[in-house]
């Protein structure tokens, strides 16, 4: 994996991956440096591709199956692993999103078709062809979310209350998970755009606090108001009338309409349920699991390490990152990665395909619309 400095700034801006003709190397942000550094990384090989997933340098239920895909493009161009033991070993990195699979199905699919001699070209075609798609998936919940935020905001004014909309948002399901745009940001991105007047409050997100590392800092590079808050704080910003909707990401939704994300968004619907906010999903297609009808029961969670409980890192007054512990050592520790929303907790499911229930009819729909 080799590192470089400065990325060009039109793809450091807004795209988090992305092939470079020039070099024909797949470049990413390591996510792992934000905000405090912007560093551009080249992956390489399978190994690099399966290290960035596996620690997070790359994230996001959109993404990590977009990068799988490239990754079997790395595979087939290093030639020292056959096309199925690439796409287990890419698979096994992280269990949750839906993705992952969805993503390395359809690049098997094509490319075990092929004669030998074609098939890494046409894996490097197939992942840059999903890495647009996605882009566009990511675009399009943004125009029915917008849509959507839009009549929110009007019911707000006939209501005469304050015209801006205080949106409470958890993880990032923003432009550096996805090809493009995000998923939940995706229509507050579209409404900043379009001058509607948004604020949005972001959980931290522990613990590995993707809200305070990435969405407060993608958000803030593109000048939209936005109050870190800790991820205990929802309940109480709900029962004070101080949140209009809640619009989250997911990394599986399954054939009922459970909503899978990251953990804690379920005592976000809890409390957007029992104060009457309605509650919002964003997601492409590719992150329905329509094999499975119960979340709850049937969608594996991913545990990762104690470490992202017991410490925490950040930027010190010396200007360095430093890590440092939180609690008493050898303190016993569980770190689910995830938790599933059920689909009773879920206004809506916001997709490429339009806005549809939290519910097998809805789920119906959406199959039948692919
Ligand atoms: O563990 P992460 O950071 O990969 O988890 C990401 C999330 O939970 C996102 O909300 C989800 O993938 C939707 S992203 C568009």
């Amino acid at each position: 994996m080799s590192e470089q400095g400065s990325p060009t700034p039109a793809d450091a801006t807004k795209q988090t991956l992305w092939f470079d003709e020039q070099v024909t190397g797949l470049k990413i942000i390591d996510q792992t440096m934000l905000p405090h550094q912007l560093r551009i990384l080249s992956l390489n090989s399978l190994d690099e591709a399966c290290e960035a997933i596996i620690n997070m340098r790359v994230r996001g239920a959109p993404l990590i199956g977009i990068t799988a895909a490239f990754g079997v493009y790395l595979a087939l161009r290093e030639g020292s692993v056959d096309l199925h033991s690439a796409c287990e070993k890419l698979l096994a990195t992280r269990p949750t999103a839906v993705n992952l699979r969805w993503a390395l199905d359809r690049v098997f699919r094509h490319v075990v078709a092929l004669a030998p001699a074609q098939r890494c070209q046409a894996a490097l075609v197939l992942a840059r062809t999903l890495l647009a798609e996605d882009a566009a998936a990511c675009s399009a919940i943004g125009d029915h979310g917008l849509a959507l935020l839009r009549e929110l905001a009007a019911r707000k004014q006939q209501a005469g209350l304050a015209a801006e909309l205080n949106i409470l948002t958890h993880c990032n399901a923003g432009w550096l998970a996805t090809g493009a745009w995000g998923t939940a940001l995706a229509p507050i991105y579209k409404a900043h755009q379009a001058g509607l007047p948004v604020h949005v409050w972001v959980d931290e997100t522990r613990p590995r606090n993707q809200g305070a590392s990435l969405t407060a800092w993608e958000l803030g590079q593109s000048g939209v108001p936005h109050t870190l808050i800790v991820d205990n704080a929802g309940g109480h910003l709900m029962q004070k009338g101080l949140v209009d909707i809640c619009l989250v990401g997911s990394d599986r939704t399954t054939a009922n309409g459970d909503v899978c994300n990251k953990v804690g968004t379920y005592l976000k619907a809890l409390a957007a349920f029992d104060n009457g906010v309605p509650f919002y999903a964003a997601l492409p297609v590719s992150t329905i699991d329509f094999e499975i009808h119960d979340g709850v029961r049937d969608i594996p969670i991913e545990e990762r390490s104690a470490q992202e409980v017991t410490h925490v890192s950040g930027l010190a007054d010396d200007g360095k990152l430093h890590t440092v512990r939180l609690c008493p050592p050898g303190t016993r520790v569980s770190n689910v990665g995830f938790d599933v929303t059920p689909a009773r907790l879920v206004t809506g499911l916001i997709t490429e395909k339009g806005v549809f229930t939290a519910s097998v009819q809805g789920l119906a729909e959406i199959r039948s619309s692919l």
